[in-house]
Formats: structure tokens, C-alpha cells, sequence
């Protein structure tokens, strides 16, 4: 017995015209190469939908189809029941293989127009180092060349650390040279000088040694182009056996020379400072005009660097070394001073002040 097919069931059966008499099974097949026709031409997710709602959703024309079933002998219903059964589920896995093909082109194409390169800074506008924190990796790098431990000491320190064992008496003039910050804890206050960390040096290391602590210092100053109530220092300190001035000038030359990447000419004057003795101001030959004088050197040929001397017996006596046996030479660099003249800065005020215009000109 044939089914007869009603003009009805057209309306569902996109998009080819089916002829108006034909078997269940016949349609049945028709109807899959249509939809396979269709999902092959579906170009996009949208697409796909449409097609799975015309075809495969309860009201799709396979299920419109299938509803002439029951006017046909029961061995017609199987084979035709078993068939559609076949091409629903062929429709049903091949529009699930189109749509990961239809998701997989749509990842291609928008892998292709959005790049994305993890290396790539993702704004022109990149963050760098503070100079100064700049310089004193550079300082870290060159004294570690030269064989130099770089120590950290605390920025809040005992009196004890930052003069008493640095031989300044309680009542010490030089005292006064320091305009001290103290906490609300007595005989506690921030350093003055990295000076402090030798003290701890000699406390902590078995000699010989040689170190750099370079770290920030305050002191209780009104402020002006070249004071700063914070500021940068890494202060030297090399500890033997029969040291000489003749070695402190070698370190001090070999480390200006690298760090201003031409040879410097240096001298020693007097300085004074309790915890060297002999202490001095170590100039350099003016880089700039190279000694004739200039208004750089103010004229004299020389530039004020950098203060330093042989360690007083009396520190190396209360940092518990016997100064029969050992001494040595430390120094005391101001990095702020450094930077200022590596790049001609002519205010001190400008590292501290957070301002950016300053800042981004001293891309690592
Ligand atoms: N601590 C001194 C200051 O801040 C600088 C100084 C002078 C350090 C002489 C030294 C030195 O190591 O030998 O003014």
C-alpha cells in the first residue's frame, strides 16, 4: 500500500519540491539529500540552527514525514520506521560534524584578524626602574665584580649603630654635622648615613671581607636644590690585613673609571669624619672640561665626589677587630650625587617628587 502524501506536509520540506506521489521511504530519502544539500551550503552557526529546526526539531519535516507511518502495514512501518530512524540519526551526526566544522572556521578566522603575542607589551607606555634604583644595581654589579658582598642594613637603627660605634662620642661635635630624625623610642632613629651598616659588617663577617650597602638615609634638613630629607648613599667598606691609601685610590679608580667608562684622575684632601682617620674628600678631574675649569667644576678643575679614609682603631675595636691585626678603608658614596652629575641633574628634589615628566627620562 502506498501513503499517500498530503499537499500539507510541503510547507516543511525546504527546499526542493517533492512530487506529489512517492513512497514514505522514498520521501524519507529525498528528504536526506536535501538536508544534506542544506547543511553542506549552511555557512554559519545561524544557518546551522535554521537548517536543524527545518529538518531534524519536532516540527521539522522528518517528523511531519513520519506521521503517515501509522496508514501503513505493520512490515512497511518497520522497514520505514527502521529507515528514518537510520537517516534521522546520519542527519543528526552529520550536522553535528558540520557545526564543529562551522565553530573551527569561525576560530580560524578570528585567530587570524586577533593575534595575540604573550611578548608584545600591550601599551606603548612601559613602566622602568627609578634612576636611582637604576644606579644602585649598577653599583650592586661593578663592586660585586670587584669582589665586594653587597649587605642590607635596617633603615630605622639604634644610636649605638648609627655614632656610638662609629666613634662619636655622646657629646661629639660631629654629632651636630647630622641633623637626626628619632623615633618616639629612645636611642632609635633613622639613620643618618649607611655608615651604620659597617657596624654591622664587622659583626656579622670574619675578616677579610669587603662590602657595599647601599640603601636610602634621612636627616632633619630644611630642602634645597642639592639637600633632601631622604636620600641615597652605599657606603664601602674593605677590611685586611696591611691596607694601605694606596689600595683605597686603586678601588676607588677602578671603580670610577668602569662606572664613568673612561679613565678618571683622582686626588685625596683632608676631610674629617670620627670614623676614619686619616679621612678624606676624594675629587675627581672635572669630566666635563678635563681640568682647565669650567663652570661644571666651578672653574677649579676639580669635582668634590665622594667622602672616605682608613677605618679608625677605635671602630674596628668596638665591631670586636683587633686593629693590631686588621684594617682596611671605607668610603661613602652619595648616589643621588652620582646620578645628578651622570645626567646633569640640577635638583636633588626631583627623585622624590613622584613626578613622571622627570622620571621618564630615564628609561631603564
Ligand atoms: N657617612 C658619611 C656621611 O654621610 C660619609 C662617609 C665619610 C662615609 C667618610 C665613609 C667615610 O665611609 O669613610 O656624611
Amino acid at each position: 500500500m502506498r501513503a499517500t502524501f498530503f499537499a500539507s506536509m510541503l510547507d516543511s520540506v525546504p527546499p526542493a519540491q517533492i512530487p506529489i506521489v512517492m513512497s514514505l521511504s522514498e520521501q524519507l530519502k529525498k528528504i536526506e539529500v536535501n538536508a544534506r544539500n542544506g547543511l553542506a551550503g549552511a555557512a554559519d552557526l545561524a544557518a546551522l540552527d535554521a537548517w536543524h529546526a527545518d529538518y531534524l526539531s519536532k516540527k521539522g519535516s522528518l517528523t511531519e514525514i513520519l506521521k503517515g507511518l501509522k496508514d501503513l502495514s505493520p512490515d512497511e512501518k518497520r522497514s520505514t520506521g527502521a529507515l528514518a530512524n537510520t537517516v534521522r540519526e546520519a542527519l543528526e551526526s552529520a550536522f553535528l560534524a558540520r557545526k564543529r566544522e562551522i565553530s573551527q572556521a569561525e576560530i580560524n578566522e578570528r585567530l587570524k584578524s586577533e593575534t595575540y603575542d604573550a611578548l608584545r607589551p600591550r601599551s606603548s607606555h612601559r613602566g622602568h626602574l627609578h634612576p636611582l634604583t637604576q644606579i644602585t644595581e649598577e653599583l650592586e654589579d661593578l663592586f660585586s665584580f670587584m669582589g665586594f658582598t653587597i649587605l642590607d642594613g635596617p633603615e630605622v637603627e639604634t644610636d649605638e649603630n648609627n655614632f656610638g660605634k662609629l666613634n662619636f662620642s655622646d657629646d661629639h661635635p660631629a654629632r651636630d654635622m647630622q641633623d637626626t630624625i628619632w623615633t618616639a623610642q629612645e636611642g632609635v632613629l633613622l639613620r643618618t648615613h649607611t655608615s651604620s651598616v659597617q657596624v654591622r659588617a664587622m659583626q656579622i663577617l670574619k675578616p677579610p671581607f669587603r662590602i657595599l650597602a647601599p640603601g636610602r638615609c634621612f636627616r632633619y634638613e630644611e630642602t634645597d636644590a642639592s639637600h633632601e630629607n631622604t636620600f641615597n648613599q652605599a657606603e664601602g667598606m674593605m677590611i685586611g690585613e696591611n691596607l694601605s691609601v694606596a689600595n683605597l685610590i686603586h678601588v676607588m679608580k677602578t671603580f670610577l673609571s668602569s662606572f664613568f667608562e673612561r679613565e678618571v684622575t683622582v686626588r685625596l684632601r683632608p676631610g674629617y669624619f670620627p670614623f676614619v682617620e686619616p679621612g678624606f674628600e676624594l675629587d675627581i678631574q672635572c669630566l666635563v672640561c678635563g681640568g682647565p675649569g669650567c663652570p661644571v667644576c666651578k672653574h677649579s678643575g676639580w669635582v668634590e665626589l665622594l667622602p672616605c679614609g682608613m677605618v679608625h682603631p677605635n671602630v674596628l675595636r668596638q665591631g670586636g677587630l683587633n686593629p693590631e691585626k686588621w684594617n682596611g678603608f671605607a668610603f661613602g658614596l652619595g648616589l643621588s650625587r652620582l646620578v645628578m652629575m651622570r645626567y646633569g641633574i640640577e635638583d636633588i628634589r626631583h627623585f622624590m617628587s613622584g613626578n613622571l615628566r622627570f622620571l621618564e627620562q630615564f628609561p631603564a
